[in-house]
């Protein structure tokens, strides 16, 4: 085939694509108008009104914005991805110049209320003021991706600090929409969890994640359950806070390898509980102060500040002792 045979081969087929899907901006108008003039956005829109809307859910974990011990509280960006047979909506597109699918405002369809229930802010709907978009299918399928900041409250165990993991797990619900009302499932094709749009933080590394759905019919909620672990990166408080102290606690027994005669025992040990209080003073900040359960690290430097005021006093007696007069007894 020669160039131009080509060239007509193209234009006969853009033709025909350009037939086969004929829709101009007047269709898209008149199937908006169509399928919104008869729509009501307050009713849950199950085509059997007998049974509960099925909602399939998928969480997209975005980043993790932050992580406080002392409030308990993570940070998340993310967002959630729902789709559901919306019963209200549907169209032949052969009536629309073969439109299949229809992007409009959250605004204009019946949308769930999902929110975030141990939220540490205010229970409302979790994409907030802002009107994301949504896809409508002819055949009814909405498909819609609210996401947003989310503040959680996440139990916190510092006891091992810093080599901890921390497990914050995230409910989802449809407050106000019972079981009766809608289901939420996850879907059998896809992973609950996506990581595709997920940036890594230098201080936390996502360890594990598990996102689920629970219909608690005693209770009367489908819940969709987000649980992720995060491991905190430990090279920091290792070597600025690790290191030293397990430094002064070997230092300090040292004392005594020094002769009674020389007379230094006192200086340095006293110099070691004075450097070791300035040091903690200095780290204790950076150190997440709470008390149920303690952190182990914190123990240690209380338990050889404690070691290092008995060492003094010892070597103080024994010093003493060296140099009794011999006459007195
Ligand atoms: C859009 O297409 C329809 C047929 O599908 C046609 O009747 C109408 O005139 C077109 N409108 C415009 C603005 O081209
Ligand atoms: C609607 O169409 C989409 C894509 O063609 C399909 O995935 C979905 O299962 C259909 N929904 C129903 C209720 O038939």
């Amino acid at each position: 085939m020669n160039f131009l045979t080509k060239l007509l081969v193209l234009v006969v087929l853009l033709c025909i694509t350009g037939l086969i899907h004929g829709q101009n901006l007047s269709d898209v108008y008149k199937l908006r108008n169509d399928i919104l003039s008869t729509y009501d956005k307050d009713v849950v829109p199950a085509t059997d009104q007998s049974q509960p809307l099925t909602i399939e859910t998928r969480f997209f974990l975005v980043n993790i914005a932050m992580f406080e011990e002392i409030s308990e509280t993570i940070s998340i960006i993310a967002a959630i991805e729902l789709k559901w047979t919306d019963g209200g909506i549907s169209w032949q597109p052969g009536d629309y110049g073969n439109k299949r699918r229809l992007t409009i405002k959250q605004g204009n369809i019946w949308t769930p209320p999902i929110m975030l229930l141990n939220s540490i802010d205010e229970l409302r709907p979790f994409e907030g003021e802002y009107e994301f978009m949504a896809t409508l299918l002819w055949n009814g399928t909405v498909e819609w991706g609210p996401g947003g900041v989310l503040n959680a409250k996440c139990t916190v165990d510092i006891s091992k600090f810093p080599f901890d993991s921390q497990t914050c797990v995230l409910q989802f619900g449809t407050l106000g929409l019972g079981t009766e009302d809608v289901i939420l499932v996850t879907s059998p094709y896809q992973q609950p969890l996506d990581l595709s749009f997920y940036t890594p933080n230098a201080n936390w590394k996502l360890e594990s994640y598990r996102a689920n759905t629970i219909a608690d019919f005693s209770i009367g909620y489908s819940v969709f359950v987000v649980e992720l672990t995060i491991k905190r990166e430990p090279l920091y408080f290792t070597l600025m806070v690790v290191c030293p102290t397990l430094l002064f606690g070997l230092l300090n027994p040292l004392v005594y390898l020094l002769p009674v005669e020389s007379g230094e025992r006192i200086g340095l040990s006293m110099t070691i509980l004075l450097s070791y209080a300035i040091f903690l003073t200095l780290v204790s900040a950076a150190i997440p102060s709470s008390s149920n359960p303690m952190c182990v690290l914190l123990i240690m430097m209380v338990v050889i500040i404690f070691v290092s005021g008995l060492i003094v006093t010892s070597v103080i007696i024994i010093s003493a002792l060296h140099h009794r007069d011999e006459s007195r007894r």
